[in-house]
This record gives structure tokens, sequence and C-alpha cells, in this order.
């Protein structure tokens, strides 16, 4: 039984008060975690306040990205060792943003993938495609693509705790209804090449989270695809009740 994961990516919105506020207005009315469990990617610099504003509800925080490198001279970077100090468990790595607008490859996501296993962060690794893409190849060989190289020398018993999304360019950010069917098979495909790389108690185990224009009418409906375990939802997140009202979907 895979425990659904319903994550909200704030990308560059909020403050750091707003982002404080926005936890303490969910925190009591999030699901039991045992049952679902949920989380927020912030702005880096909101994330420790985040994490005390959290205290002991179970909420998740998330950072969006991090450098590959443990510390350094890399001005501007982030650390995930700074990170996991600053109470954030997941990492988001090789979002489509990150990937489309600040050229980031499958091999930089590799090393980040590795550095956030050394650090102790659960590395949420980004999927995506565009539909000539998708068309082009009849399945998803582009995320096949994507993911052998990102997986690259990632263990049986570390890939038991990765997590993995997949969104297709087409949904994110329009605002449109989502197709939940072409979600669903995207997803599939992505468990189905995971037994293929791996095993199919693995591939059956890991947790496949879908992206792309979730909001408050469609969620209900995507969450019961068998092969989605979860969501990242990029602009619906951003309201508190539409956000409460889709980590309660239930
Ligand atoms: O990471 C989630 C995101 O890229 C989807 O954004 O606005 O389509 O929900 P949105």
């Amino acid at each position: 039984m895979r425990k659904p994961f319903i994550v909200a990516n704030w990308k560059m919105h909020k403050t750091v008060q707003e982002s404080a506020d926005f936890v303490k207005a969910i925190k009591d009315h999030l699901p039991d975690p045992e049952k679902v469990e949920v989380g927020i990617a912030g702005q880096a610099f909101a994330l420790y306040s985040m994490h005390e504003a959290a205290a002991k509800s179970g909420l998740r925080i998330i950072a969006q990205n991090a450098a590959p490198q443990l510390s350094g001279p890399f001005t501007g970077e982030i650390s995930m060792r700074g990170l996991s100090q600053a109470g954030v468990s997941h990492v988001m790595l090789g979002h489509i943003e990150r990937r489309r607008l600040f050229n980031e490859t499958n091999e930089a996501v590799h090393q980040k993938v590795e550095t956030a296993i050394m650090t102790g962060l659960t590395p949420i690794i980004c999927t995506d495609e565009t539909m000539v893409q998708r068309e082009m190849n009849g399945e998803i060989h582009y995320v096949l693509k994507q993911l052998q190289s990102v997986l690259h020398g990632v263990s049986l018993d570390q890939i038991r705790d990765i997590i993995i999304s997949y969104e297709p360019s087409w949904a994110v950010g329009v605002g449109q209804r989502a197709n939940t069917a072409l979600a669903e098979e995207g997803c599939r495909q992505i468990r189905r090449m995971i037994a293929d790389i791996y095993t199919y108690e693995i591939a059956d185990k890991i947790r496949i989270l879908y992206g792309g224009s979730v909001n408050p009418k469609n969620i209900q409906e995507i969450m019961a695809k068998p092969d989605i375990d979860g969501v990242l939802i990029g602009r619906a997140s951003l309201d508190v009740d539409n956000f409460l009202a889709m980590v309660n979907y239930q």
C-alpha cells in the first residue's frame, strides 16, 4: 500500500512571513499523517521558518532545488547539508522549469540525487516531456532516458525511498483540466521502467507523483488512478482554502 503524498510547489512565490503564516493556517487541518503525507516546497529562505511553524504537524518541508556539491566556493548556491539541518526532509530535483529555463542536465540532476542520498534528504526526481516527444516515440521514451541517466548508480536499497514525479509540459501552468488518462499512462510507464531497471517489488513500492494543473476539482479523479500516488501542485496550492481542500480530498 503506497501512502498518498500531496505536495505544494510554490515556485518563486511567498515571502518568509507569508510562508510561515500559511503553514500556521493549515497545520491543524491536515489529514492524518499515517494516511496521507503532505509537503510544501517553499523558497529556500523561508524553509526554516516554515519548519518552525509546522511544529509537530507532520508537514514535510521540501526544497525546490539545491547544489550538487556538499560545500565550497559556489556563491549563490544552496547546500543540501544546510537544508537538512534547517528542517528540510525532501528536495525536488530536475523540475521541468529547472531543466527548461536553467538548462539543468540529466548529469547535473544525477549528481544532485547522489548528494541528496548522502545528506539524508529524500529526492523527488522530476521527469517531464513535451507532447511532440511523446508522440514521436509512441510512449515516454524521453522520460525513460531521463530516468536511466539520473538513476545511474543508484542502488536497490537507495531507490526504495526515492520519489519520482511525472510532469508533462503541456499540462504544467496552463490551468486547463488535466487529462487524467494521459497522467495515469505516464505514471504507469514510469513504474514499468522502474521494474525493468530494478525489480517488480521496487516498482510496486515506489511512489510516483503527477504534476500539471491539479486543482480542487480534479484531484479526486487524479488520485483515483492506480499508478498515481500523489500530486505536485503549482498555482492551485498558493491559496489556503484550495490547498486544504486538496490535501483533504479523501
Ligand atoms: O511542480 C508542479 C507544477 O510544475 C505544476 O504547476 O501550476 O500546473 O499546478 P501547475
